[in-house]
């Protein structure tokens, strides 16, 4: 089962933009690319680096601590610690994803989706 939380007013947040919200304690990730929404996990899946304090770049959003990039439409990694080429290697076996949410629009909110405990 899903439940459903609006999250804030579409219009808080601009085209190619993003930002961290809370839901029920744990940092989600909200990016816009063109009029629709994006959800992930923001703690970065490497030592737990707010992703929103990073840069988007189209789908993509780079950690700023050490350059792990993630798809915010899958939560897929593209490139694991890509500003340490060779700690990424070695530590490679720790690559994980984040976790992805729905997200939709409902009367000018932003709606996520979130697994029902
Ligand atoms: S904490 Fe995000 S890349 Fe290391």
């Amino acid at each position: 089962m899903q439940k459903k939380l609006e999250l804030f007013a579409a219009t808080q947040l601009k085209e190619g933009g993003m930002k961290r919200v809370e839901v029920e304690g744990k940092g989600v990730l909200v990016a816009r690319l063109g009029e629709r929404f994006y959800a992930i996990g923001d703690k970065c899946t490497h030592m737990g680096c707010s992703l929103s304090e990073g840069t988007l770049e189209g789908s993509v959003v780079t950690c700023p601590c050490h350059g792990t990039r993630f798809d915010v439409t899958t939560g897929e990694v593209i490139a694991w610690v890509s500003k340490y080429p060779l700690i990424g290697k070695l530590t490679s076996f720790m690559k994980k994803n984040e976790p992805a949410y729905e997200c939709s629009i409902k009367d000018s909110m932003v709606v996520i989706s979130i697994p029902e405990k």
